[in-house]
């Protein structure tokens, strides 16, 4: 039997540094399930989708063939054969993706994706509903977590390292509806599953965080 450790929790909460960490301290595939619905997302705006279509939705999903593979251990995410790993990670895409994850036919093609991936290796697999729906037999469930205004703060610094110009009170107001979108959605919503640990990483390092997941994992 494969070992799993799912990271759920909100946008920004610093899971994909952390799940990064634990799996290449323990060995393990660290699986960016979040990566999997921007790929989505990048093929529906390329396609032009209007997203309050679901039945349009649901039919452009069927023509993306999502696939993983790793390349020195790092994820890289195929969009019908073209690596489009490093497309994913903008605004545009991310809110996008925040909507249309909300489309039962995307979340059942990227969860059967997702399970497939986690029974042939140890995983970290992080996301949304890892421990509450992909992966409720999880070894280690984490809920991590932290302000709304802390994350706002990390992005925004990381956005200013990078040179790019942008509004702190723009971010957080970013996220905050963003949260409200993933925690409210109908089907699978961001939720602390009821035996997931709850870490808030609000006043912990990224060291911290990753000693705390990591000590669980050898329990
Ligand atoms: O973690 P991220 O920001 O890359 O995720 C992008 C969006 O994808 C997020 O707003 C919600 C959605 N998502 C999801 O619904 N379920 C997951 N397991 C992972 C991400």
């Amino acid at each position: 039997m494969s070992y799993q450790i799912a990271i759920d929790g909100p946008a920004g909460a610093g899971k994909s540094t952390v799940a990064k960490a634990v799996a290449k301290r323990l060995g393990y595939i660290y699986v960016d399930t979040g990566a999997m619905y921007r790929a989505m997302a990048l093929h529906l705006l390329r396609q032009g989708v209007d997203t309050g279509d679901a039945a349009a939705v649901s039919a452009a999903s069927r023509h993306a063939d999502i696939t993983i593979s790793y390349a020195d251990g790092v994820q890289q995410v195929l969009l019908n054969g073209e690596n489009v790993t490093g497309l994913l990670r903008t605004e545009e895409v991310g809110n996008m993706a925040s909507v249309s994850s909300a489309n039962p036919d995307v979340r059942a093609k990227l969860v059967e994706l997702q399970q497939a991936l986690a029974a042939r290796e140890n995983v970290v697999m992080d996301g949304r509903d890892i421990g509450t729906c992909v992966l409720p037999q999880a070894d280690v469930k984490v809920y991590l977590t932290a302000s709304a205004a802390c994350r706002a703060k990390r992005r925004y610094d990381e956005l200013q390292a990078k040179g790019e110009s942008c509004d702190l009170a723009a971010i957080e107001e970013d996220i905050r509806e963003r949260d409200e979108r993933d925690m409210t959605r109908a089907i699978s919503p961001l939720c602390q599953a009821e035996d997931a640990v709850l870490v808030d990483s609000s006043d912990m390092t990224v060291e911290e965080v990753i000693e705390k997941i990591a000590s669980l994992a050898r329990k």
